[in-house]
């Protein structure tokens, strides 16, 4: 059996990456949605039908759980594709608000996502959750999503783009950033060149991971791990067995499969910062 770990595009490499470190003797499946990248920018009902084709196809490929790696489809899709798919476990990511505001001790929490997610009362509802004394701001980043499918991690256009961003925001009254976009990981280095060294930043991909596994231990589904701690990088990349799909179509063309061996080595470097 498979897990299925899906997003629009590279960015739920993030989950991915985490899972392989954390669940070395699982065979994973991940499917980018390149077809349809961004779904930041769509509407919500055009983002639940490409939700839907992706459910289909990872349950046709024998999957024991499935992973949308993806805060925006999760914020739009997930309530309703887990009662269309009710035997399928499905697990969402969601931005870490309450950690960062519980974490932030009265300083400025900025959570950073795509248009949809920061529009969908999923994440509203969230901060108003746990955001009692009103710390939270939220600001859209779509342009990160662009420069990642384009490869564009560290330019003088990323940084530009983050300064424009950020200008209207006095960072120094911040104490976390909340990366609420898988595609965001990739930019780490650039986000903590630019923001003051004491912004945490934070992301929800360690969390998703953690829950995929309570949910598969539960069901009796989770493939032994040495000491159920995770591995060292270097040490299981070439070992997982991941399959990696377009939008449906397998990857098999050696330079792109070297090009996603890139893409891991970035979000490791990302990791440890
Ligand atoms: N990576 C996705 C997220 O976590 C969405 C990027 C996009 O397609 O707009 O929200």
């Amino acid at each position: 059996m498979n897990i299925g770990i899906f997003d629009s595009g590279i960015g739920g490499m993030t989950i991915l990456h985490q899972a392989m470190t954390l669940m070395p003797r699982e065979n994973f499946i991940f499917y980018a949605d390149t077809d349809h990248v961004p779904y930041g920018t769509k509407s919500r009902e055009q983002v639940i039908a490409y939700v839907d084709e992706v459910l289909r196809f990872m349950i046709r490929h024998n999957c024991k759980a499935v992973v949308i790696a993806c805060n925006t489809a999760t914020a739009v899709a997930a309530e309703s594709m887990r009662a269309k798919y009710r035997l399928l476990p499905i697990i969402g990511i969601e931005p870490a608000v309450k950690p960062a505001v519980a974490e932030s001790r009265g300083r400025r929490v900025l959570v950073v996502a795509t248009p949809l997610a920061v529009h969908e009362k999923r994440l509203r509802n969230l901060v108003e959750r746990v955001d009692d004394a009103h710390l939270v701001d939220l600001l859209e980043l779509p342009g990160l999503v662009e420069f990642a499918e384009r490869g564009e991690f560290v330019s003088d256009n990323v940084t530009a783009y983050l300064q424009e961003r950020f200008s209207g925001y006095a960072l120094d009254r911040y104490g976390e950033l909340v990366l609420g976009c898988t595609h965001f990981n990739y930019f780490k280095d650039t986000f903590r060149a630019l923001i003051p060294p004491q912004i945490h930043i934070i992301d929800g991909s360690l969390g998703t991971v953690r829950q995929l596994m309570r949910v598969l231990d539960a069901r009796h589904e989770l493939a032994e791990t040495a000491a159920g701690q995770g591995v060292d990088w270097e040490q299981c990349k070439n070992d997982i067995c991941v399959r990696y799909f377009e939008s449906g179509r397998e990857i098999t063309d050696a330079a792109k499969l070297g090009r996603i061996g890139q893409l891991h080595e970035r979000l490791e470097r990302m990791r440890k910062i």
